[in-house]
Parts: structure tokens; sequence; C-alpha cells
């Protein structure tokens, strides 16, 4: 029944990503996480449990006949974090979304299908939903109910990704960058300077291995950071205090690090160039930006800077936010039709015994109600009477199944 389904959950839309931190489960391992799972299920007595962790939300999942009220979520959250404070035991219902039937199946819908994202559109959502069903099947944590709403949750999302726009436009600023990079028209054996081995470039280094950019060297303050980059993307690694003794020339550089004030100053930069004098791509990721303003207005550069990325990645939003119309639109269907697929199922269960019961009232026709008669007979019509038998077997087992499709259809 649709009024099992319940979901807790943290999200990013009340509270900030730190702090959804504390209603994660917290482990060491797989193991681990699969037993602190099942003491959860079973304190709580729920029958079903399906549990997903994103770094912008946490989401517990589960079917149960019990009412969910504050004292169950506070209790349920304490088992889940024993440190969990005071103060966040007080606010508990302004801090957990705490939904139930319809509308935990909207909610599971919303997020399968990115809507409900902090960047609207990103798919990863349903990939790492799909990992935390696989997890939680193999486990035994979940079983049929959770099967049916699943598998229509993520039906609902690929309807949503494919008839509308919502992922169309990037807007990730590395993403971003990485395009117009591409536009540039740069060929693949382009010298490429990487500049901070931070997250950002880390990202960006995924996108130039993604594109064949392998002549790339990677400079940072701590070389293992920089050396782990260059290892993936089969280029070189230096300490950033060698950039000024660099003297093979670049045809771009990717610069961002975490730094407060321009370390690409005109100096330096003309040391870069290696006295090579056609235009050269700048993209400067960092805030501030890391290289200086003079370079920028004295050299020929096609200088990609964060600001504008912002902008255009605003721009990608607000897009994919107009198509959230649209991916609703698609979404009401699939949630409408939820009822009816658990009562096919319930049917479809309930039906598994119908073969059976129609073999053991043949059988007790022929060994024991008309045991007497049906030894009268000679072998040729015994025949016939079991043939005939069989047949009705066969017919009577389609009876009811075909009665039950037929009424769930008509709900
Ligand atoms: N994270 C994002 O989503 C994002 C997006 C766009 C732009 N940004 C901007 O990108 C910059 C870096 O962000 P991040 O997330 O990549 O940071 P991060 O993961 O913390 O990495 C910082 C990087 O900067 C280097 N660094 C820090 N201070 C430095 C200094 N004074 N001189 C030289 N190198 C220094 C670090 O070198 P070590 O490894 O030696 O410490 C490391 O390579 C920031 O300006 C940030 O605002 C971040």
């Amino acid at each position: 029944m649709l009024s099992h389904l319940k979901i807790l959950t943290v999200t990013h839309k009340r509270t900030n990503l730190n702090e959804i931190g504390n209603f994660v489960i917290k482990s060491n391992n797989s193991e681990e996480l699969k037993s602190r799972l099942e003491k959860l299920k079973q304190q709580f007595e729920l029958d079903e449990l399906l549990y997903v962790s994103t770094c912008n939300r946490v989401m517990y999942m589960f079917t149960t006949g019990r009412d969910i009220d504050s004292t169950f979520t506070s209790h349920f959250f304490q088992s889940v974090n024993s440190d969990l404070s005071l103060s966040t035991i007080e606010k508990i219902d302004e801090i957990v979304f705490s939904l139930e039937g319809e509308e935990a199946m909207e909610h599971l819908l919303d997020v399968a299908a990115s809507i409900d994202s902090l960047v609207i559109g990103e798919r990863q959502i349903l990939g790492q939903m799909r990992e935390a069903y696989e997890l939680s099947r193999q486990w035994g944590l979940s079983g049929d109910l959770i099967r049916i709403i699943f598998q229509q949750a993520v039906q609902a999302a690929k309807s949503v990704y494919a008839n509308t726009r919502i992922g169309d436009k990037p807007v990730s600023i590395v993403s971003l960058a990485i395009q117009k990079l591409l536009k540039s028209n740069l060929p693949k054996e382009a010298r490429i300077l990487l500049i901070g081995a931070g997250q950002t470039n880390a990202l960006a280094a995924k996108f130039l291995a993604k594109h064949n950019y392998h002549n790339v060297v990677v400079f940072n303050r701590s070389l293992d950071k920089a050396q782990k980059i260059a290892k993936n993307l089969g280029g070189k690694a230096l300490p950033l205090q060698d950039l000024s003794s660099y003297k093979d020339g670049f045809d771009a550089m990717i610069v961002c690090t975490g730094a407060t004030e321009a370390i690409i100053q005109e100096d330096l930069y003309r040391s870069l160039l290696a006295g090579e004098t056609d235009e050269k791509v700048v993209i400067d990721l960092a805030i501030p930006n890391n290289v200086a303003k003079d370079v920028v207005e004295t050299f020929q550069i096609n200088y990609i800077e964060i600001e504008g990325l912002r902008q255009l990645a605003k721009e990608n939003l607000a897009f994919r936010e107009q198509e959230i119309v649209k991916a609703k639109k698609l979404l009401v269907q699939f949630q409408q039709d939820m009822p009816s697929l658990i009562q096919q199922r319930k049917l479809e269960l309930a039906m598994r015994q119908v073969p059976e019961a129609i073999k053991a009232v043949k059988s007790k026709a022929l060994n024991e109600v008309f045991q007497k008669e049906v030894e009268t007979l000679d072998d040729s019509t015994r025949e016939l009477l079991e043939r005939m038998l069989t047949y009705m077997e066969k017919k009577c087992i389609g009876i009811p199944m075909k009665a039950a499709r037929e009424l769930t259809l008509q709900q």
C-alpha cells in the first residue's frame, strides 16, 4: 500500500550542507553500514528500507504501517547518531522532511528526476539512487514494494531527461570553462599548463582527459597532489616554484589556486611565453583572479575568467529551472499510475496460488471423489477424461488472471 511509504529526509533545502552530516550513518565500511541499517530496520519495525546519502541530501525511505510523528523522528535520528545535540533534536521537525504516501512518492519522483537537486538537472542523482537501491536489495533491506516504487521513479526520471531540456545546458563552472577551451579549437597535442591541483583543477583535468588533452604539465605547491593529477592525465608534475624557470612554452593555461593575490604577474607570464608571440588561451577560475590585470591587458590572450562563467552558469540554471514545469507535468502521470501498479502486484502475488489450487481440485476429483467411477472406465475413455480435465485446468487458471488484470485496468 502506498500509504505505508514513508520518507525521512534532510536536504540542502532546509539545512546547510555540513549539518546534513549529522543525519548520515557514519560507518567505516560497507559491512558496518549494512549492520547499522539492519539494526534500524529492526528497531523501528520497518518492513523495507532504502538508504540514500549524497553530498546534499540523506534520505531514509521505508515502508511501515506505523505512524511517523516527531517522537518517532527524534528517536530514529538519535539512533542514527547518538551524538545529535539537544538543540538539533528540539528543532528536528524544522530540519527533517517527514513525508508519507502520495507526498512521499511525489518527493521521490522529484529527487530522481533531479528537480529537487541543488543543481537542477544534475543526472548524477539517479546513478547514486540506483547504487543505493542495489545495495539495499542485495542486503535484503528492501523488498517488493520498494522495488515497484523505485522502478517507477527510475522510469519517471528517464522520461523527464528524455522529454525535457532539464539537463541540457552545463551549469558547472569547470565544464563551461572547458567548453570555451574546446571552442578555441586548440589541437589535441596543445601544451597545457595546469596551475594548482585543488578540487577545481582536478575536475578540469578529468575534462581534459575526456577530450584527449594529455600534453599537460601540472604545477602545485604540494607536488604529491600535482603528481596524482598528472598520473591520471598521462602528463607531468612540477612544484609551483619551478614555474619561473619553465621554458617549454605553452598554448593554454588553466590557473586555479587558493592564493589571495595574483600569482601570474607580468614578468612570470613573459618568461612562460619563452619568446612565443601567438595568442594564448588563459583560463582563470580562481576567486580572486590568479592572473594579474596587467597580464590580460598587455599580452595577446583569449582570457576566460570565472565571473563571465558564473554569469553563464546562472543563465543556464535559470533555463533548467524553466523546464521544471514540463518535468512536473510528466511526473504527475507516473505518480497517478502508482496505486494501480501496487494493486496489480498484490493480485499477481495472490494469483500465484491459483494454478496449484486448481491442480489439487483435479487430482482430488480423479483420485478421491470420482475414483470408483473412473476405475470402471476403459483405457481410452479414461485417457479422454484426463485430457478434458487437463484442458479445463489450463483454461480455469487463465480466467481469474484475466479478470484480475481487467479489474486493475478499470481502477
Ligand atoms: N570548488 C569549487 O567549486 C570552485 C569553483 C570555481 C572556482 N573556485 C575557486 O578556485 C580556487 C581553488 O578552489 P579549489 O576548490 O580547487 O580549492 P582547494 O581544493 O582547496 O585547492 C586549493 C589549491 O590552491 C593551492 N593554493 C592555496 N593557496 C595557495 C597559495 N597561496 N599559493 C599557491 N597555491 C595555493 C593549493 O595548493 P596545495 O595543494 O599545495 O595546498 C591547491 O592546489 C578558489 O579561488 C575558489 O574560489 C572553486
